[in-house]
């Protein structure tokens, strides 16, 4: 039998995170209801603004009208360029975290400053091409870090393994100086991938398919949390 090296409290919480991009926008609301209903732990909001994405999707308002649609925690994946000129209405619109791509910030320390003076979390993504160096230096300055395992733009994307070098990396990182860093996978999440992410250290985990595929959404978010914490060590 594997010994565990850690016991479950002292390890950070795992958080399973709905990505509406698999939603029915035609009801978006009750879909939210819905995920908020069967367990979810945040709202994973992809913003896509067609330059920096191929994909086009919602902007500020719509988080808002998320915000209003439940109680939970928003995660808000910005998936454009110059994100520094619109972090502050997110974060009005009802952002609890503000991610923002490492490639579209030539001045990552500053932005990431720039999201928690707006109120919310600060959060740095990583493409899959763009190594963990990239967010190295500021980990002490953010509050999570999500790794990507799909390019982004779309939902329904295949995982990407090779990802977890780079995830067993920040998670050493994080250990090492001791830091309070969500560790966030996003792409392909699915019953089958998750264990590994979690294995590799992650404690976030984005789910759009794989939640609003599903006929049962309670039963899709308890069959992932049940993988990613019995994977965790
Ligand atoms: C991709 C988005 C993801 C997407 C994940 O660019 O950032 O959040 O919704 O979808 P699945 O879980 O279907 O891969
Ligand atoms: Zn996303």
């Amino acid at each position: 039998m594997t010994q565990r090296s850690k016991t479950e409290a002292s390890l950070p919480p795992v958080r399973i995170a709905p990505s509406i991009l698999a939603s029915d926008f035609a009801r978006l609301g009750e879909e939210v209801r819905a995920v908020e209903e069967a367990g979810a732990d945040w709202i994973h909001v992809d913003v896509m603004d067609g330059h920096f994405v191929p994909n086009l999707t919602i902007g500020p308002s719509v988080v808002e009208a998320v915000a209003r649609s439940t109680s939970l925690p928003l995660d808000v994946h910005l998936m454009i360029e110059s994100p520094e000129t619109s972090i502050a209405q997110y974060a009005d619109a009802g952002a609890h975290t503000n991610g923002v791509h490492a490639e579209t910030c030539p001045h990552l320390h500053r932005t990431l400053a720039q999201i928690r003076e707006a109120g919310a979390r600060a959060c740095a993504v990583l493409n899959p091409s763009t190594p963990a160096q990239a967010v190295e230096p500021v980990l002490g300055d953010l509050d999570q870090v999500l790794v990507m395992t799909v390019n982004p733009g779309y939902g329904g994307q295949k995982f990407i393994a090779s990802m977890m070098n780079k995830v067993r990396l920040l998670h050493g990182w994080i250990e090492e100086r001791a830091l309070e860093v969500d560790l966030e996978i996003d792409g392909g999440v699915g019953p089958e991938t998750i264990g590994r992410c979690a294995e590799a250290g992650a404690n976030v985990f984005v789910a759009g398919t794989a939640v609003f595929g599903a006929e049962d959404y309670a039963g899709a978010i308890g069959e992932l949390r049940k993988a990613a914490l019995a994977a965790r060590t």
